[in-house]
């Protein structure tokens, strides 16, 4: 555990009274306070638009706790605590002269700070040069801002570059929430404490890996940022390709933030650009249409809420990346994720090879090769998917796939999963950068996204529909079967 007066630190909240704040954000702060995880004289300075007085805001606070946090983990003596911690400042960000009460507020305190940004991206730049201007930071602030980083590769060098005119690198935390995800920290323990893994971890041993990130809810009243972004921008350009990082890297020098981010630039760099006559074969957009989600009749992404007739934005993605480097040449990453599919789930399943040469029955050579499924969420866990004869005198030699199997909650009697937000806020406090995103990453994986949109815009053609409840078009089931392989769940 670090040593507390390391984690010691001011919070200064930009967008406090906004739906991430106090969605994810305080809870996750309350949980810290839970776990005994925040320094005593670590204070928060909650900063929104709205005139409003510090008790009211608790208030507010405590409600939202009330709402977010499960009941079951809801402690009103532990919330107390937390909440008088927090003080309340109303302040226009535009404004350079409000930023003075916040260099007041800091004045006394000698801790650490951490800035957290949780507002549009389009005001990161505004609200690091007042703080500059009016003194608020130094050397030591660490500065935490959420994606999306820009909308192609241009805009996010814009935000990029006005964030490093007042912070170096080493002070800039960019929150991708899956790293923070316990099973995702799993992927590098799993490929480099086990040796077992590591020596089969290439396109000698493995044919594909299948990544899906599934949600089963739609875009849920965010028409108004979700049509601007689509399913691309909005999961593929971070979460996906980070998940796809994890799994493809080489092994880093250490766990050291930049061990680990130069590896995974090196895959982002590697990844084939897909050029407009791969489009058909290697990329499926879809959008969803009316349908059911969960045994309820739910709308298309068309008639959502404040929905703009013909829109062409996807709310699906399948594609095929390919890697050029040695380790992964002619090993297809078949990645896919979409809105309103049949469930929430995120799995990672890396298909081995089948053995060089094949000595069972001839029917069920189609079982023959081993798989790991790692599932991220929910019922976090892993299972090996190995062959062994199936019992019984009359069955003879057949073959039999079985699991061998690690659910996590099971296995280690895991009482809870701390979220996302609890990690990465611990981390931040420690001032530990592995789990957060690089300004070369950002770039590099919108370079390679920038180029399938363009190819989009360029064709003109609208995203395949889909019916709400299913597993995105058809045409993404024709891209992998094209390829003699299935989606994990058509198998
Ligand atoms: C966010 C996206 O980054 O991740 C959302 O903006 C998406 O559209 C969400 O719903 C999914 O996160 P999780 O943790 O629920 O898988």
């Amino acid at each position: 555990m670090a040593d507390r007066e390391e984690t010691r630190c001011d919070l200064m909240m930009f967008g406090a009274l906004g739906d991430l704040a106090q969605r994810k954000l305080f809870p996750a702060l309350y949980q810290l306070e839970r776990a005994g995880l925040l320094h005593a004289d670590s204070r928060i300075l909650a900063i929104a638009r709205r005139t409003s007085g510090t008790e009211e805001v608790r208030e507010l606070l405590q409600k939202k706790l009330e709402e977010h946090v499960k009941p079951a983990e809801f402690e009103a003596g532990v919330a107390e605590q937390f909440l008088r911690r927090v003080d309340y400042q109303c302040l226009d960000f535009t404004d350079p002269a409000g930023f003075s009460d916040l260099k007041e507020w800091r004045s006394s305190d000698p801790s650490n700070l951490v800035v957290y940004m949780a507002t549009p991206p389009a005001m990161y730049g505004e609200i690091a040069r007042n703080l500059h201007s009016n003194d608020c930071c130094d050397h030591n602030t660490r500065v935490v801002v959420e994606k999306p980083i820009g909308h192609d590769l241009a805009s996010s060098k814009i935000i990029n570059d006005e964030l490093g005119e007042v912070y170096n690198e080493n002070q800039l935390f960019r929150i991708d929430h899956y790293l923070g995800k316990e099973t995702v920290q799993n992927l590098i323990a799993l490929r480099f404490a086990n040796n077992l893994f590591a020596s089969q971890w290439d396109q000698n041993h493995i044919s594909h890996v299948e990544i899906s990130v599934a949600e089963s809810v739609g875009i849920e009243g965010r028409w108004g940022y979700f049509d601007k972004a689509g399913q691309v921008r909005d999961m593929v350009q971070n979460h996906l390709l980070q998940l796809l990082c994890l799994i493809a890297m080489d092994p880093p020098s250490d766990l050291s933030a930049d061990s680990i981010r130069n590896e995974k630039v090196k895959v982002l760099k590697a990844l084939r650009r897909v050029t407009p006559d791969m489009m058909e074969t290697h990329v499926v957009r879809g959008q969803y249409t009316a349908g059911t989600s969960v045994g309820k009749p739910v709308p298309g992404y068309l008639e959502e809420e404040g929905a703009a007739r013909g829109s062409k934005t996807e709310t699906f993605v399948a594609l095929k990346a390919e890697i050029d480097n040695w380790r992964w040449s002619g090993v297809p990453f078949y990645i896919r994720t979409g809105k309103r599919l049949p469930e929430k789930l995120s799995q990672i399943i890396i298909h081995f090879k089948p053995a060089p040469h094949y000595i069972f029955d001839p029917d069920q050579k189609h079982l023959a090769n081993n798989k790991l499924i790692i599932r991220l969420q929910p019922d976090e866990g892993m299972s090996l998917q190995i062959l062994t004869k199936d019992q019984g005198l009359e069955k003879g030699m057949r073959l039999r796939q079985g699991p061998l199997e690690l659910t996590f909650s099971e296995t280690f009697e895991t009482d809870r999963i701390p979220d996302a937000y609890e990690r990465l806020l611990w981390e931040i406090m420690k001032g530990n950068q592995y789990l957060f995103v690089r300004r070369d990453e950002v770039e590099h994986a919108w370079q390679w996204v920038d180029q399938i949109i363009r190819n989009w815009d360029d064709s003109g053609q609208p995203p395949k529909r889909y019916a709400a409840g299913t597993w995105g078009p058809m045409a993404s089931i024709a891209m992998i079967t094209r390829d003699g392989r299935s989606w994990y769940e058509d198998a």
